[in-house]
């Protein structure tokens, strides 16, 4: 079943065009990326995806249900992190998981917290204030929090952006097995195209607001007749 189906997304802002058209699917466990040079409208897509920005036109089905009459069950289900999301940088990093597992209303808020301090293993942190911490280590925390409901879609917003070569490893790794071994699906934007290679089963590239290609790393490649991820988004940001 389709997790993510998304039709004729269309977004502007005043005069800019963020989002031309955007039709995207993710399947069930599905690892999907969105690729493309700054500007070319990822965030945006993103955004519409999750409710947080209203479209011009297009629509979008999570789960099979349409967003915007499902929107609070739909909503539950998923969940989001970027880079550019603060938490509150005052609170120790066990009152923001604490707050954020009884904003989404968890069963069993205490043990859900437990679980995800746990798989991205910030057990030593969690006395210490959101401010005070690495951007490493804030990317944990801020993982931690997108994990606390177990969503069914996990969207990220360039995750691995300030993250050292090993932590960012650890990190890939760690969401790899999360969709595999929960079927859960994710869709992720990054500049790095190794990353990419590694983790997507689908890459989608945008330009100026379009999907221009779509496929698997080798795929691309291919299609694009270069040797890599690297030289197809080199190809796609020129033409
Ligand atoms: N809230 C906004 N108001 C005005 N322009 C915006 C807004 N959000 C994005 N844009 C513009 O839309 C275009 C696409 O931006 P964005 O979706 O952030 O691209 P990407 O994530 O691929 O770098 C850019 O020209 C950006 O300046
Ligand atoms: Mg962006």
């Amino acid at each position: 079943m389709a997790i993510l189906e998304a039709c004729l997304l269309a977004k502007r802002f005043g005069p800019v065009t963020a989002v031309e058209e955007v039709s995207l699917t993710v399947a069930e466990g599905e690892i999907a990326g969105l690729l493309g040079p700054n500007g070319a409208g990822k965030s945006t897509t993103l955004h519409m995806l999750l409710g947080l920005v209203t479209p011009d036109s297009g629509s979008v089905r999570l789960f099979g249900l349409d967003l915007d009459r499902h929107r609070t069950e739909v909503l539950s289900q998923v969940n989001f992190s970027a880079g550019y999301l603060g938490l509150p940088g005052v609170l120790q990093v066990r009152e923001v998981l604490d707050a954020f597992a009884r904003l989404y209303g968890l069963r069993h808020p205490a043990r859900r917290v437990a679980e995800v301090v746990g798989l991205l293993d910030i057990g030593s942190l969690l006395k210490r204030k959101v401010i005070d911490l690495s951007s490493g280590q804030q990317t944990r925390v801020h993982l931690a929090k997108a994990l606390l409901n177990e969503p069914r879609l996990l969207v990220l917003d360039e995750p691995t952006a300030a993250l050292d070569p090993d932590t960012g490893d650890r990190v890939r790794r760690l969401l790899v097995d999360l969709a595999r071994e929960s079927g859960r699906a994710m869709l992720i934007t990054s500049h790095n195209m190794r990353e990419v290679e590694r983790m997507c089963d689908r890459i989608h590239f945008m330009s100026a607001g379009r999907i221009v290609a779509s496929g698997t790393a080798a795929e691309l490649a291919a299609d694009f007749e270069v040797a890599d991820l690297e030289e197809v988004f080199l190809k796609v940001a020129r033409q």
